[in-house]
């Protein structure tokens, strides 16, 4: 059908057609907005880099999550700034770690709310590194142990879901064994199987204190000219007993979101990373975009790509939108 019989203009005529035939989705229910905890009282620092971002500390999380879920959102992701860091992450995995004790707190005051928790070292690494480092080398397989013992640290401290960010081979595995010996079986992994050494993280190493302190993560996130490789990262993940796929960052990545998207049935999760957030902020702050607008052009395109979940730090900007 050509035109003048076929005209794509009939269906675009007013917002109820539009609506009628609009092919993606945008939800509350499918964003994860991302918290950065630290210890202290009445902390509720703004990240220069992420207006609208804050470091909270554990008294102000009460009052947060409330102001979450009124948005209609679900579930947040929590990271840790520790007291202290080290050369073997000891607060990674303590008890009374950051993020244990945050998690106790959340669902105290909420038991209702999905916590996910980032399972990472990066953070109370003092080489700033996702993994234990000898010789000026990032160690693999001396990483996973400790990974292991992080994620059972969250699952028994009750977060309801880990998502290990690290990249290190094999520690999907090792997680989900882990767990599964301590009686966590029914735990999910939403992996970040497909991470690539981006330069979008930025302002997020700003938040979370955790710029590598020599080298860079290239060792081991993904090289942003791959694709087909993160068809072999999300394999590896899955065989190794993922729940849910995760591709970070995400805009950038689209092709790769898709890919996924056609060959896995399996959840698939994008992160909407913090430059990604950063870049659409300043411009906004410029005069140069129409913040709202973009923001949901962003997430929509991310939905459109093929991405089930998406973790953002516009999630609650976004979800009052959606329930206006
Ligand atoms: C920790 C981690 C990072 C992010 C999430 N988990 C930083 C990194 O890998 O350097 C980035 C998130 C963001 O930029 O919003 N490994």
């Amino acid at each position: 059908m050509l035109f003048p019989d076929y005209r794509p203009r009939r269906m675009r005529q007013n917002e109820n057609f539009r609506a009628l035939i609009r092919e993606t989705q945008l939800a509350p229910d499918q964003l994860v907005y991302p918290l950065f905890v630290v210890l202290g009282k009445k902390v509720r620092k703004e990240i220069p880099s992420m207006p609208g971002c804050f470091q909270l500390s554990l008294d102000q999380l009460k009052a947060e999550i409330k102001e979450i879920k009124d948005t209609g959102l679900r579930s947040v992701l929590l990271f840790g700034i520790p007291e202290k860091k080290d050369e073997i992450a000891s607060r990674a995995y303590a008890k009374d770690g950051i993020v244990q004790r945050a998690i106790a707190e959340i669902k105290s005051s909420d038991k209702d709310l999905l916590v996910i928790t980032d399972v990472c070292l990066c953070e109370y690494m003092s080489h700033g590194h996702c993994g234990f480092v000898s010789g000026g080398k990032i160690e693999n397989d001396a990483t996973l142990e400790i990974l292991g013992r992080v994620a059972l640290s969250h699952a028994r401290a009750g977060a309801d879901m880990v998502a290990p960010s690290d990249m290190m081979d094999g520690r999907v595995a090792e997680i989900r064994e882990t767990l599964d010996e301590d009686g966590f079986e029914h735990t999910p992994i939403m992996s970040y199987a497909v991470k690539y050494a981006s330069g979008f993280y930025g302002p997020f190493r700003e938040a979370a204190e955790c710029a590598p302190q020599f080298g860079d993560r290239r060792s081991y996130q993904m090289d942003p000219a791959n694709s087909r490789e993160a068809l072999r990262e999300a394999t590896l993940d899955m065989e190794e007993g993922a729940d849910i796929l995760m591709v970070k960052p995400a805009l950038p990545y689209l092709d790769i979101i898709s890919r996924l998207r056609e060959e896995f049935d399996h959840p698939i999760a994008a992160y909407q990373v913090s430059g990604e957030y950063a870049m659409v902020k300043a411009a906004a702050k410029m005069g140069w975009l129409d913040e709202e607008r973009v923001m949901m052009e962003c997430l929509l395109s991310i939905r459109r790509a093929g991405a089930d979940i998406i973790i953002t730090y516009y999630a609650k900007e976004a979800a009052r939108l959606l329930r206006r």
